[in-house]
């Protein structure tokens, strides 16, 4: 079973390639990643030498490459995590949101009915919804109103999906998960970049007033799920993802300030982010009905392990932080 994997040396993306070899031996997984900022090849040690693991350099945008990678692997399965993935980036500049989360996701949709695969999944995104009041929870009925370029670039290759499927009966699925933490994030999502400001006893940036809400799930729940729906999903559904923990960022930001005995003086209420989604929520009773998935992570316990993480892998973060990351961190902050 040959299943091309994009995106895969991302945060999520590596956490599923890893998680996938070390329990199953029966595919192979071609990993074809542009290696963007976001993209490190240290998170693949676990898989390296891996029989059944092959990795690639290069852009999903590339039609050429794709198709020859299609050919060449007898490709009959794909899962697309591959994307600019940060909102903040997509309000510094969308294009290359557009170009690799639209286009990108189209090059693989033509090739993928040009070989006549047997399941595409596209990882989206609950954001595509938008936001939500006080109450009610986003279902896979919720009409689509993304509000950010990142957003709405994973919105558009959504509907494009779709349109594969009801035109040409591809086997595609979308699952929309909500937010992720663990291991292997990168420093800029909330809170990796909580953790390690803390440790740095550097301000904690807090948008706006602080409580905004989001519904957070382990990153191995996700993948489980991911997984699930990738082998037992219906072609042309979507299923929502999601653990039913929301919190509202402050109370985040204090939770983790205080698991690493920091003083609350660190945190900085701090511009708000334009179109700030103001609550996501995710209803998952779809793929627990259906598909019988259940979250298995306790949301403290996971928020230990991750904090643990970054504990035991400073050196990992400390490269990021310390290279190309710096520039983009001084660009979103210094008007904050
Ligand atoms: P990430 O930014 O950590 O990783 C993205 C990966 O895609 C990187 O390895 C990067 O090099 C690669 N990539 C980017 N552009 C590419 C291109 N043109 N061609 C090939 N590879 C390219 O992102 P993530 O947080 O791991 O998210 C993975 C997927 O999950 C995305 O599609 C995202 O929209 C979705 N998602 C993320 C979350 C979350 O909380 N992080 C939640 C729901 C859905
Ligand atoms: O909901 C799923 C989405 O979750 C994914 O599709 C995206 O790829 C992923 O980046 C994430 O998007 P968010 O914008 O919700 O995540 P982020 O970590 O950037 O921010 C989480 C919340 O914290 C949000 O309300 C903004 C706030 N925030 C974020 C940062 C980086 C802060 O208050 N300060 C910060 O410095």
């Amino acid at each position: 079973m040959n299943i091309l994997v994009t995106g895969g040396a991302g945060f999520i993306g590596s956490n599923f390639i890893n998680h996938i070899l070390s329990k199953r031996d029966d595919l192979n997984i071609i990993n074809l990643d542009k290696l963007t900022y976001a993209g490190n090849l240290e998170n693949l040690k676990p898989v390296e030498g891996n029989k059944n693991y092959t990795f690639v350099k290069g852009d999903i945008t590339n039609a050429e490459l794709v198709d020859y990678l299609f050919r060449k692997h007898s490709i009959k399965y794909v899962i697309n995590f591959a994307a600019e993935s940060h909102v903040d980036r997509s309000i510094l500049g969308s294009e290359i949101f557009y170009k690799t989360n639209v286009t990108g996701t189209a090059v693989l949709l033509e090739a993928a009915r040009r070989y006549n695969i047997e399941k595409f999944l596209q990882i989206s995104t609950d954001e595509v919804y938008g936001s939500l009041g006080e109450t009610g929870l986003f279902t896979e009925k919720t009409p689509l109103s993304p509000n950010s370029p990142y957003s709405s670039s994973k919105a558009s290759a959504d509907t494009a999906v779709l349109a594969f499927y009801h035109t040409y009966g591809l086997p595609a699925v979308i699952t929309r998960c909500s937010n992720n933490y663990g291991p292997l994030q990168f420093p800029e999502k909330l809170i990796p970049l909580m953790i390690i400001n803390a440790l740095n006893n550097k301000k904690l940036p807090v948008y706006g007033d602080g409580l905004n809400v989001r519904d957070w799930i382990y990153v191995i729940d996700h993948n489980k799920a991911a997984e699930l729906v990738f082998e037992k999903g219906k072609p042309g559904e979507v299923y929502n993802i999601g653990a039913s923990r929301e919190m509202k960022n402050i109370n985040i930001v204090k939770l983790i300030l205080n698991k690493l005995n920091k003083g609350e003086e660190l945190i900085e209420y701090v511009k708000d982010r334009p179109g700030h989604d103001r609550r996501y929520a995710i209803d998952s009773s779809k793929i627990q009905e259906e598909l019988g998935w259940k979250p298995s992570f306790n949301f403290e316990e996971a928020l230990d392990n991750t904090i643990d993480w970054y504990l035991e892998n400073r050196q990992w973060w400390q490269r990021i932080i310390s290279g190309e990351y710096q520039k983009y961190y001084e660009l979103q902050y210094k008007n904050r």
